[in-house]
């Protein structure tokens, strides 16, 4: 099929690609003209594990192109996906400006029937704001379809090819049909594609994120609690994770949820049940739990240290979960901010965020060549994302560098016992 996806993001350059590797012939539209020069010579701008790999051969076999040119792109096209960013707006609604500019702006170039998907994550209601939009611009016929997006950053190709579901919203045979027989291809080891209507695929992505958030949320006071009673978190999460209404998954205490979706979908899931007058009381909640606990290594180091001011903090870790350099909403920027507002000195290391981080912090931090670069001199270890490589590190050697063997483990990737052991003071989430 001929597919333009407008928007090039984590999001879109993620479905554009995987889209050509199964055969489809796809044009990847952005506004950002360095974005696609970069592109259009082989330099992928995000992190993603196996993306590289994707374009290149998809861009050398012509399946896969990149333009800004919008109206070429749509006019080639049969379906027509907008994967923009919905970012926060001030009142924490998502902000629908780019979704509906890119909708007008494909309402004027359409030449026939077209179907335009909204991939982006959308509040109820915006399928049919499309709707409106392009009918006020064009005569052709046009179908709408909502098609939110599940993939995981860091896991995302995976996760597109072989996703747990596909959620279609349509409320036309002929847009399902197209849909169901592009997705087709995704859904060979028996995953459902599940057509429903449009507001119930737009709700159904905030829900699934909300409900992931709210666990998180729960395991962090759940953790809290253990602190506070003197019990072991990890205890109690097996304890848990083996019921079968439960299950394992996401139950892992930390500093925080952060990232481009979770702490904005919360929002706008709030803000628009509001506009419906109905207050999610839940969800205020879990924002406010998940706030208060990326203030956990702060408080955790000051009531170690007493003042930050001249200490020279490590931290591991700075994108918002491991295999991705994102760091939109990462806890790690709270907790840096607030060492640096305290006069703490502090050294960084990420395996991949460290040109974002830059963008973020320029010289207020230092950046490190490796995590035991970011220990020297340092009077404690901080660390904020759970990376592979800072699981089995060389503690000897850590030790050796350090000023004090002192770690704050926002991601209780080690044992409490085990640290001790080797000579550390360790602080972790609601472990003794
Ligand atoms: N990142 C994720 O893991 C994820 C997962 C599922 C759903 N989503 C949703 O998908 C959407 C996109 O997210 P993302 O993380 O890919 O965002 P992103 O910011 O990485 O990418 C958005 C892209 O859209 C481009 N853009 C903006 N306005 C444009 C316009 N008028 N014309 C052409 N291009 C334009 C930007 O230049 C940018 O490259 C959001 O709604 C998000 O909530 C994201």
């Amino acid at each position: 099929m001929k597919i333009a996806v407008i928007g090039t993001g984590y999001v879109g350059l993620v479905v554009g690609a995987c889209f050509a590797e199964n055969g489809n012939d796809v044009i990847c539209v952005d506004n950002d003209a360095a974005k696609i020069r970069g592109l259009q010579r082989g330099r992928i701008p995000i992190y993603e594990p196996g993306l590289e790999e994707l374009v290149r051969r998809n861009r050398a076999e012509q399946r896969l192109a990149f333009t800004t040119a919008l109206a070429r792109a749509v006019r080639a096209s049969q379906i027509v996906f907008i994967a923009v960013g919905t970012p926060q707006g001030e009142d924490g609604s998502a902000d629908l400006q780019h979704v509906l500019d890119v909708a007008r702006a494909v309402a004027k170039a359409m030449n026939g029937y077209k179907v335009i998907v909204d991939k982006s994550t959308v509040p109820v209601g915006t399928a049919e704001r499309v709707r409106n939009v392009i009918r006020r611009e064009t005569t052709h016929p046009f179908s709408v379809v909502s098609n939110p997006e599940f993939l995981k950053q860091g896991a995302a190709i995976e996760d597109f090819l072989k996703p747990d579901r596909v959620v279609i919203g349509a409320e036309d045979p002929r847009a399902s049909e197209l849909m169901q027989e592009l997705y087709a291809p995704f859904t060979r080891t028996g995953a459902p594609i599940m057509v429903m209507d449009c507001a119930s695929a737009e709700l159904s992505k905030y829900a699934a994120n909300a409900m992931l958030a709210t666990r998180i949320s729960f395991m962090n006071e759940i953790a809290n609690v253990c602190d506070a009673v003197g019990a072991d978190v990890d205890h109690v999460r097996a304890a848990i994770a083996s019921d079968r209404r439960i299950g394992p998954s996401f139950l892992f205490p930390g500093v925080g949820y952060g990232g481009s979706c979770f702490p904005k979908d919360v929002k706008a899931l709030v803000r628009f049940s509001k506009e419906h007058r109905y207050d999610f009381q839940i969800l205020r909640a879990v924002e406010a739990v998940n706030e208060a606990q990326k203030a956990w290594v702060l408080g955790r180091l000051e009531a170690h240290f007493g003042s930050l001011k001249g200490r020279q903090i490590a931290v591991w870790g700075l994108a918002f979960k491991p295999r991705t350099d994102d760091m939109r909403e990462a806890p790690s920027v709270t907790v840096i901010n607030g060492l640096v507002g305290r006069g703490a000195r502090v050294h960084a290391f990420d395996p991949e965020a460290q040109p974002v981080a830059r963008g973020i912090f320029g010289s207020r931090i230092a950046y490190a060549d490796s995590g035991y670069d970011a220990l020297t001199g340092a009077d404690a270890l901080v660390i904020l994302t759970e990376w592979s490589e800072f699981r089995r590190p060389d503690f000897a050697r850590m030790k050796t560098l350090m000023r004090a063997p002192v770690v704050f483990d926002g991601r209780n990737i080690y044992e409490p016992a085990a640290m001790k052991v080797r000579g550390f003071t360790y602080f972790s989430v609601g472990r003794p």
